[in-house]
């Protein structure tokens, strides 16, 4: 099973339900890309934002938590219509986090920047319902991946399968159609593209192409 989850970081935010549109009918899953202007220099969208797209649409939102204190909005995101809620795992107090978004009824993230080592999440991986391994420094769309990450993506695909374990393994930051077979051989299966997909003159084929590059190096296809 690979995902593509369009990063809405790269939308029209004037005409955010709209952008959900020109890609529902190839995925059911959005990122939504909330930053506070601590934790990465960029500052985005809130719980109101979430509430009122929730209206639009019944597609998973996958919700990357880029806070210093992911743990106060938990609740209000829940409560706005969030699916999943990723927090990052360098702000600390992970194992109390991924238990307070599970009790809320979030499926419960930790992402990893490029530069943190694998060994920060190991102790994680079997409480997250999701492994986001960054690969840009978060804040801004339209970076080049980082290929340093990739030996972590696999570290981590590694260590999940020989655990048994099924959280999905997401990557986040410069995927495009040429990046996209590197992270997929590597093992992720859930593939985020902002720019990629919304700076594309069709959003939706965009993503199927994106689909189709990395489905051809997936194994049992
Ligand atoms: C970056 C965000 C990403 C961003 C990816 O901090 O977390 O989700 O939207 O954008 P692209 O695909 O343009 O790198
Ligand atoms: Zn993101």
């Amino acid at each position: 099973m690979l995902r593509i989850a369009p990063s809405l970081l790269s939308a029209d935010f004037g005409n955010l339900a709209a952008a959900v549109g020109e890609v529902a009918s190839e995925t059911d899953w959005l990122h939504v890309d909330i930053m506070d202007a601590h934790f990465v220099p960029n500052l985005t969208i809130g719980p109101p934002v979430v509430e009122s797209l929730r209206k639009h649409t019944g597609v998973y939102f996958d919700c990357h938590l880029m806070m210093t204190s992911p743990g106060d909005y938990l609740q209000a995101f829940r409560q706005a219509g969030a699916d999943g809620c990723t927090v990052h795992v360098e702000v600390g107090d992970t194992a109390e986090l991924l238990a307070e978004a599970k009790k809320l009824g979030l499926r419960a993230g930790i992402a990893v920047n490029p530069e943190t080592p694998y060994e920060a999440v190991d102790p994680f991986l079997d409480q997250a319902d999701l492994i986001l391994c960054m690969t840009v420094h978060p804040g801004f769309g339209g970076q080049s991946s980082i290929e340093d990450v990739v030996p972590k993506v696999a570290r981590v695909r590694a260590e999940l399968d020989r655990r048994g374990l099924s959280a999905d393994l997401e990557v986040d930051g410069g995927i495009d159609e040429e990046t996209a077979p590197t992270v997929a051989r590597a093992g992720a299966r859930v593939l985020v593209a902002g720019s990629a997909i919304f700076g594309a003159p069709a959003p939706w084929e965009a993503v199927r192409r994106i689909r189709e590059a990395a489905m051809a190096v997936i194994p049992e296809g």
